[in-house]
């Protein structure tokens, strides 16, 4: 009985690679991703960050604030390794809001405690062409409790295509991708 269970398991764990599943993200049969953890996502690798204000930009950025990127670790490390993105890979882009202020320390941007959570994940397997798929979680979905998300359509996509320096990931603003 207990080797029945355990070839039951070992077979559905089988299945559920082949169908293209990663252990660090979570989607459905229908490509809706699970909401990202930053209590997870902060400990992957760490490869840069941007910050971006609607002052510099005639007041209407598309995603205002600070940006940190965080990969998660084995698709870092067979990128390292290899030079290329395994299917698998999930990348996150934190966005936190921000507003001008003055501190102790200085004039600056600081954050406000809001953010939304931009995601790209590759499986060449499940999506076509590079194999890449797109979620957005916006700051106030989140605090509406929203957990799941469909892949995002072709204008994330196309700014990527076109703009960044490989696979689509924009390789060219992160200082860890970038070390010789
Ligand atoms: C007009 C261009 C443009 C559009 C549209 C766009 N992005 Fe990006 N994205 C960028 C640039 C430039 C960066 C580089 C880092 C930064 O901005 O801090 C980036 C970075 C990212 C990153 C970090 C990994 C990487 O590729 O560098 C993720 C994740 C991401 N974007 C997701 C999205 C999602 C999801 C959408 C659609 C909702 C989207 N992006 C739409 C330009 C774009």
């Amino acid at each position: 009985m207990k080797r029945f269970v355990f070839l039951l398991l070992s077979g559905s764990l089988l299945i559920a690679w082949q169908a293209g599943k990663s252990p660090h993200y979570e989607l459905s049969a229908s490509n809706e991703l699970t909401r990202p953890d930053p209590s997870v996502y902060r400990k992957w690798q760490y490869i840069g960050s941007s910050v971006v204000p609607n002052e510099m930009n005639s007041g209407k950025a598309i995603f205002p604030g600070i940006h940190h990127v965080y990969v998660d670790p084995d698709s870092y490390r067979a990128h390292r390794d290899k030079g290329a993105w395994p299917d698998g890979t999930i990348v996150i882009m934190e966005v936190q809001h921000i507003q001008e202020k003055e501190t102790v320390g200085g004039f600056g941007y600081f954050t406000t405690g809001a953010m939304d959570i931009l995601v790209q994940l590759k499986d060449r397997r499940v999506f076509p062409g590079n194999g890449w798929s797109y979620y957005l979680y916006r700051d106030k979905d989140i605090k509406a409790g929203k957990t799941v998300a469909a892949p995002e359509d072709a204008r994330c996509t196309s700014c990527h295509q076109s703009a960044a320096e490989e696979d689509e990931l924009f390789k060219q603003y992160y200082p860890e991708l970038r070390k010789p």
